[in-house]
């Protein structure tokens, strides 16, 4: 397993090209399902979990091939109609292809996905929004089995706003015989993506962009091609990558309005943000305030940035609270962050945090993507050297961390091949 060995208490100054999003590619991939052709899918990142769900799609025999940034799916061979255990295990994600296959083909087998590292992640949505659909689902062995002759369209009313499963439902309501209705729908820039990618398959989708999605079923759809939107999680992190080790930073390839929530937390603690129509450039406070945040469905501020903007937190002027109104126990990195040095207490799903005047360098384990994401931020603000294990966690969801970070001034290297 590889690790990152972090030197800190450089700023960062320069430029930064932002990846594709990882959450838009997770579904976007397994909506090729819906149509038998040759998809071209550009701008999308090279992570370990976009190549999870190209081996899940091969499985089921869809030929994918990648240059660069563009992977190009071939679905005309589709075969197979399970995502085993062994794929689903690895990335949550892999559940999207159950709205598709019930769809196009009347019937599926997929795993359950089980718990995540902070804790449990239901897909009892999903599930309900196929039988809402008309399938029939029944739940055994640990695999969720799906069946229907012809889906219907319905009415689908969510009590909680869920990205996976608006998304699950939109794949298999466009297929389905008459006019379905999602209420509550998520509109996650990545959600309002797949719902344009599937109206260019030839979907008809009324509401994109807001929680009342209306679908007209279609017989069938064909073949496209997406520029995938770029990924705003990342570039967050970057953002308050800079704001805590000083510097100045642009981002390009981003779409500003998708980071608002996160840009007015940097002002709030001092930072100056500037954009245009495709960059954002941000500069680092001479001393950042405190600022207490709240994560919540878009265009709230993001639980994938909540971890981030703790590190940020752990060293401002001030105590801060961090709440997370999504996921009531995402905080397995502040035992590592006090490891560093950090002054927080977390208490049921908020994290308090009392600045302290520096961190210093030590080893801290990675939990999870984000988690990890945090660790690296607060090992380049950190006094002497700081390693960050299991960087494997990195990889699922940042494309080169450590190369771009080093384009910034970044002391940061990766050590592979060691046992830890
Ligand atoms: C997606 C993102 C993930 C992000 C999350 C919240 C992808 C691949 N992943 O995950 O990075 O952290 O949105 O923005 O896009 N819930 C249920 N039952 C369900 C489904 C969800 O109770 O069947 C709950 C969850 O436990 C959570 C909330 O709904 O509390 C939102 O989760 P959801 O939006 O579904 O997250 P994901 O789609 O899994």
């Amino acid at each position: 397993m590889d690790k990152f060995v972090i030197r800190g208490g450089n700023p960062l100054h320069g430029t930064v090209r932002i990846s594709g999003a990882k959450n838009a590619s997770l579904a976007l991939m397994p909506a090729t399902l819906l149509a038998s052709g040759t998809f071209e899918l550009r701008n999308t990142p090279i992570l370990r979990d976009v190549n999870t769900m190209a081996v899940l799609l091969r499985s089921m025999g869809i030929a994918s091939e990648r240059k660069e940034h563009t992977l190009t799916l071939d679905t005309s061979g589709i075969n197979n109609f399970e995502a085993p255990y062994e794929h689903v295990k690895k990335m949550r994600a892999s559940v999207y292809v159950l709205g598709p296959l019930i769809a196009r083909y009347g019937r599926a087998k997929v795993s359950l996905p089980g718990g995540c590292a902070w804790g449990p992640r239901p897909v009892n949505l999903h599930i309900e929004a196929m039988r809402r659909l008309g399938a029939d689902i029944e739940l055994r062995e640990g695999y969720i089995f799906a069946h229907a002759e012809k889906l219907i369209g319905a009415r689908i009313h969510f009590d909680v706003s869920s990205v996976g499963a608006t998304g699950n439902a939109m794949m298999a309501a466009v297929l389905a015989r008459g006019t379905t209705l999602i209420e509550n729908a998520a509109i996650e820039p990545e959600i309002t993506q797949l719902a344009e990618f599937l109206v260019s398959m030839g979907a008809t989708i009324g509401g994109i962009g807001t929680n009342r999605i209306e679908i007209e079923g279609v017989q069938e759809l064909h073949p496209t091609e997406v520029d995938t939107i770029p990924d705003r999680i990342e570039a967050g992190t970057f953002l308050v990558a800079a704001a805590l080790c000083g510097g100045t930073a642009t981002l390009t390839h981003v779409i500003p309005d998708h980071l608002a929530a996160v840009t007015a937390k940097l002002e709030d603690a001092g930072a100056k943000v500037t954009a245009d129509q495709t960059t954002v450039t941000v500069t680092a406070p001479s001393t950042i305030t405190s600022v207490d945040v709240t994560a919540h469905i878009y265009p709230g501020f993001p639980t994938d940035m909540q971890a981030q903007w703790t590190a940020l937190m752990s060293v401002a002027a001030g105590t801060s609270v961090v709440t997370d109104s999504i996921y009531f126990d995402r905080f397995k990195h502040i035992p590592e962050m006090i490891r560093l040095g950090a002054d927080i207490e977390v208490k049921d799903n908020a994290a308090i945090i009392r600045g302290v005047q520096r961190l210093t360098g030590a080893k801290v384990m990675s939990t999870d993507l984000r988690a990890s994401a945090s660790l690296i931020l607060a090992g380049l603000v950190a006094e002497g050297t700081t390693e960050v294990l299991r960087v494997y966690h990195l990889d699922r969801g940042y494309e080169a961390i450590e190369k771009k970070l080093s384009l910034l001034g970044a002391d940061i290297q990766r050590v592979a091949g060691e046992e830890f």
